[in-house]
């Protein structure tokens, strides 16, 4: 048993190793040093960790087992660090790493030690995912894994014994072998394929029909590519660290292409046949004897059919925590960064399945963007005029606000595009923009009933126009806006109500000039953008769901921290505070032009009011999860003016009545709102569990999941898989907090 182990270099690897250690009950003491200090504090809060430093001087004291965690190139300078204060661990010190690479890490023992010394052995574990960071460590990334050791001839065998002690404990299987032999190996068996999978990628997206390739690609293609999505830093350190064996393996696997070549060309189907065949049954073979590697496993979970989560009944809501960032923030700041000039640094980046869409449908238009990694996304704008025509057409998925404002944006283009969507958004109108769009010169097709998909002609010149909305709607404002940039003189939008200010407030922090006056606002075409960095505040919409559980939830008290509190957004707090919620905020300040606070939410009783009808377009995401603090409300809470409901991502007021019914909550359903008559009870259950179909609509799905805090059986909720448009995480996070929930995977013929 280890008395104090440090961890150096607190990434994916040494994350998942402090994880995994944790998880086998290792209650002693973990340490870890990184030169990035936030790594070391999140480390802290996930409980992976009992501290650290960003030297190593100040944490090695007393270390009984060190593990070199960091990347290959990084080796020589830690080395020598360690070198430097090695006599201040514990006498019987170990010293171990994880580098995909051993030769040079021998290399570099031997230059800071003189030699490897006999309490060095060095290991690499055969685990890895495109992940990383600590967030995101993994107590299961070693599980059933292979970790290899190459220990020198004079390696002390209680040194040997004592790390593989440790990667046993993890659930890994240790084998041991000489730093040669690994090289050579790991060359071919991970170090080929990786250099293939980036290369492969990297000629496709250069290719004009790239959007076809990537778009169409089935599971095939994404199993084989999966891996491009590899930390490039770390892989360039790999090649430039083991580089005769990984040209060694290349001469032969450029051998073997060019005699599948030679095949294809001779039209000789028996020597592709047999090559084929070969591989097939080696790979069979592979397969049993491997079993199970993090690749495959992951793989599994991509090729999973529907999603359903199982929430018990009751639970608590407690603690701090902080949501993935805001959606409509997100999608605006890959707009506008795209065509800006200069280079768009964004934090806080949802890593939505929505907002993905976009800046993939960015990426095909021949920007180029790197990341997202954990929330942070750099864009290099290409201007106002910079973008290029797509091969295919864009597909945005579920993201309404991604084909609207696209709409604007695109028909002041010099080319065509096609919009797409899924099956939902297919449904959705799209006249809203299109017939504005239109009043500007712009040539759209939609099909029947103002529906997607949506064909653009570019090359036509737009001119401004004064519109006023029929419906309160920030995504047909945005859109004329973004036209407005091409347009010839002043586009004009008057709104019914206010709507989210959020396209505003950006293109104002990137330089461009945007007008308000009462209930309108306008800008002039023919201006420029200018990169600026965006800090996207945590969703307020996505917050909504644990403010509610907290509001219906006995005992509980919660922070939800750095949420955007943009005033066009603030409907949900407003109507949470007129039916008695106990919710105050702290910390407020800006950030980038966006307001932000922490929340402090406890539970108290609820009252049903009737819901003021100016709040309504201030709280339009959030109805779901307020229809669920309706039930369990004292009274009837009243909404009317909310028609807007019927054309999200489903008809939400019919969606959150059926779901209502099921659980056997009291409730009328009229055109433009709904009565919902609560239990009103402060302990207890206020309705019963049941069956709930979320259509495919990721609030109606969360907001049920929230809604079995109060329930007196287990709800059941289909369709769920969608709530990684706009809330990746949100399952872990309901169980930090206190719920108890369960997702299944559903076959997709079941
Ligand atoms: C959004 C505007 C709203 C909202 C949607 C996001 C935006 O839609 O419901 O989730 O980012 O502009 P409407 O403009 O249709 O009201």
């Amino acid at each position: 048993m280890e008395s104090r182990i440090l961890i150096v270099g607190l990434g994916l690897i040494g994350g998942s190793l402090a994880a995994a250690l944790r998880a086998a009950g290792f209650q002693n003491t973990i340490l870890a040093c990184d030169p990035d200090s936030d790594e070391i504090t999140r480390g802290v809060e996930m409980g992976l960790i009992d501290g650290g430093a960003t030297e190593l001087a100040s944490v090695i004291e007393g270390a009984s087992l060190i593990v070199l965690a960091v990347p290959v190139l990084a080796m020589r300078s830690v080395m020598a660090e360690l070198a430097r204060c090695l006599a201040r661990a514990a006498p019987d010190v170990v010293i171990t790493d994880v580098g995909s690479t051993k030769a040079t890490i021998r290399d570099c023992a031997r230059e800071a030690f003189g030699q490897v010394p006999p309490n060095l052995v060095l290991g690499h574990p055969i685990a890895g995912s495109e992940k990383s960071g600590v967030a995101a460590a993994n107590p299961e990334l070693y599980v059933r894994h292979k970790v290899i050791l190459t220990p020198e001839p004079d390696t002390e065998a209680s040194a040997l014994a004592r790390v593989r002690t440790l990667w046993e404990a993890c659930g890994a299987e240790v084998l041991v072998m000489d730093v040669e032999r690994h090289d050579h190996v790991l060359a071919r068996t991970s170090h080929l394929p990786h250099l293939l999978a980036f290369s492969l990628v990297d000629t496709l997206a250069r290719q004009d029909e790239r959007m076809e390739i990537f778009r169409y690609a089935a599971g095939g293609f994404r199993d084989f590519t999966r891996i491009a999505g590899s930390d490039p830093v770390m892989w360039r350190d790999i090649f430039v660290a083991n580089r005769e064996a990984v040209l060694a393996s290349l001469d032969d696997f450029e051998a073997g292409l060019a005699r599948l070549r030679q095949a294809i060309e001779s039209s000789d189907g028996d020597a592709m046949l047999a090559t084929f065949d070969r591989a097939r049954h080696a790979r069979h073979y592979f397969e049993s004897l491997l079993n199970k590697t993090s690749y495959q496993a992951e793989y599994q979970m991509q090729q999973q059919g529907k999603l359903r989560y199982r929430v018990a009944p009751g639970g608590a809501v407690t603690g701090r925590i902080r949501v993935p960032g805001d959606k409509s923030i997100s999608h605006r700041s890959i707009m506008l960064g795209a065509l800006a000039e200069g280079v768009t640094e964004v934090k806080g980046f949802l890593e939505g399945e929505d907002s993905l869409a976009t800046l993939q449908a960015f990426r095909e238009m021949g920007v180029a963007i790197e990341g997202p990694y954990q929330g942070r996304v750099t864009v290099h704008g290409v201007g106002m005029h910079g973008l290029k025509a797509p091969s295919g057409p864009l597909y945005v998925g579920n993201a309404g606000t991604a084909m609207r404002l696209f709409a604007g944006l695109l028909a002041g283009q010099g080319f065509d595009t096609e919009l797409t969507g899924d099956a939902s958004l297919t449904k959705r109108p799209m006249g809203r923009v299109a017939d504005p769009l239109r009043l500007m010169g712009a040539e759209i097709d939609t099909v029947e009933g103002g529906r997607p998909p949506l064909r653009i002609h570019g090359g036509k010149a737009l001119r401004g126009i004064t519109y006023d909305m029929p419906m309160a709607s920030a995504q047909v404002k945005s859109c004329l806006l973004f036209a407005g940039l091409y347009a010839e003189g002043e586009t004009r939008v008057g709104e019914p109500a206010p709507t989210r200010d959020h396209t505003e407030r950006m293109l104002q922090g990137f330089g461009y000039e945007v007008h308000r006056e009462g209930d309108t606002c306008w800008l002039s075409g023919g201006g420029r953008l200018t990169a600026a960095p965006i800090d996207v505040p945590a969703d307020i919409s996505s917050a909504t769901f644990f403010l509610v559980a907290a509001a219906i939830t006995p005992g509980a008290d919660l922070v939800l921290e750095h949420v955007g509190i943009n005033p066009t957004r603030i409907g949900v707090i407003n109507i949470l505070q007129l039916m008695g919620a106990d919710l105050t905020l702290s910390n407020e300040r800006e950030v980038g032009g966006e307001p932000v606070a922490d929340l402090h939410i406890r539970h108290a009783p609820l009252t049903g009011i009737d819901i003021p009808v100016e709040q309504v377009p201030l709280a339009i995401d959030e109805f779901p999860a307020l229809f669920i603090a309706a039930a369990n409300a004292e009274g009837t809470t009243r909404l009317r003016g909310a028609e807007e409901l019927r054309v999200k991502e489903s008809d939400r007021l019919q969606a959150m009545a059926n779901g209502l019914a099921a659980i056997g909550v009291e409730h009328t359903l009229v055109e433009d709102g709904i009565d919902i008559l609560g239990g009103g009870r402060f302990e207890g259950h206020n309705y019963g569990g049941g069956r709930v179909d979320s259509l495919g609509d990721h609030r109606i799905a969360m907001s049920f999941a929230i809604a079995a805090l109060r329930a007196g059986d287990e709800i059941i909720i289909d369709d769920c898989a969608n709530v990684a448009t706009s809330f990746p995480g949100f399952i872990d996070l309901a169980r930090k907090v206190g719920l108890q929930l369960e997702e299944e995977a559903v076959e997709e013929d079941a």
